[in-house]
């Protein structure tokens, strides 16, 4: 397989990272995943603005302008013949000798991105997933895409060991998000799911949701609730690029509705088909 370190595509074997790199030593980095469909990165431009917008919010300067990126993306993504997957990729502040944890002046900042190959898994996003819920135990700045994940981390590892796909996480019981996507919820016909604040990150998966919402006349609201609104929902979906608008059909071994994924999530998901289609060609 090969990788991308810095501005260069190379054999993983060969790749190798400075155990004095910030990343490394504090978390002090920023990534990406955008999924690859029909050898097109879908939502490249929002999943762009994203990992620029997480450096600024960061003090984290930019090694290329835009251009470059996506050429050394895009490159990566030949090298490895993706077709369906994604790519990954990851910016750290860089090295610095000896350790301190204030951020150092004058250091360049370390891109270095892999991939993935798998197709969409349509079993799963028409049969749907189970949850389990858990703390939210994660720090105040969850809107910037950071590598610190512990919290993140602690939480699938919950999941993982009951078998469920995802957590959903709540602080003191207000809903946020899940581990590693956005939770969106259907009671009445109306979807809910929490406002972008600093509590959650801005999917880029939830902003084509909301426009196939809105493009459908469905009505929603950006609050957050609670987690008995949650065990009340109809429908539940998990939302990330990864999962697409998966179906959530259980949470902490309860039933979503009726069990099975619901009308609304059926009619999103043929939407984000679409959108997809439009930016990736079909499948
Ligand atoms: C905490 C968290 N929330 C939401 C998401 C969904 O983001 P996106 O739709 O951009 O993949 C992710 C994705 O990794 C995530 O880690």
């Amino acid at each position: 397989m090969k990788v991308l370190v810095k501005d260069q595509i190379i054999n993983s074997a060969d790749a190798n990272v400075s155990i004095s790199d910030r990343g490394y030593q504090f978390g002090d980095g920023i990534y990406e995943v955008i999924r690859v469909l029909n050898g097109k990165l879908f939502t490249e431009k929002e999943h762009m603005d994203r990992f620029y917008s997480s450096a600024e919010k960061m003090d984290l300067v930019m090694p290329y302008d835009r251009e470059k990126l996506t050429t050394l993306i895009y490159d990566l993504i030949k090298a490895n013949n993706v077709v369906d997957g994604h790519v990954y990729f990851q910016l750290t502040r860089g090295v610095q000798e000896p350790r301190n944890h204030a951020f150092p002046d004058n250091v360049e900042a370390v891109l270095t991105g892999h991939t993935k190959i798998y197709k969409r898994d349509l079993a799963m996003l028409e049969e749907g997933v189970s949850t389990v819920t858990a703390d939210d135990v994660r720090w105040l700045r969850c809107d910037i895409k950071t590598l610190n994940l512990i919290g993140n981390c602690m939480a699938k590892t919950k999941a993982a060991k009951v078998g469920a796909e995802e957590a959903i996480l709540h602080r003191d019981g207000l809903v946020t998000e899940c581990s590693a996507s956005t939770l969106l919820i259907v009671k009445d016909g109306v979807v809910k799911t929490h406002p972008l604040t600093n509590l959650v990150l801005p999917g880029i998966t939830r902003m084509v949701i909301m426009d196939a919402i809105a493009d459908a006349n469905i009505p929603v609201k950006e609050e957050a609730f609670m987690l008995d609104e949650l065990f009340q929902a109809d429908e539940a979906i998990l939302a990330s690029t990864g999962h697409d608008a998966t179906p959530i059909i259980e949470i902490d071994g309860k039933p979503v509705g009726n069990g099975k994924r619901g009308p609304i999530t059926a009619e999103i998901q043929r939407r984000y088909d679409l959108r997809i289609e439009q930016e990736c060609g079909k499948a």
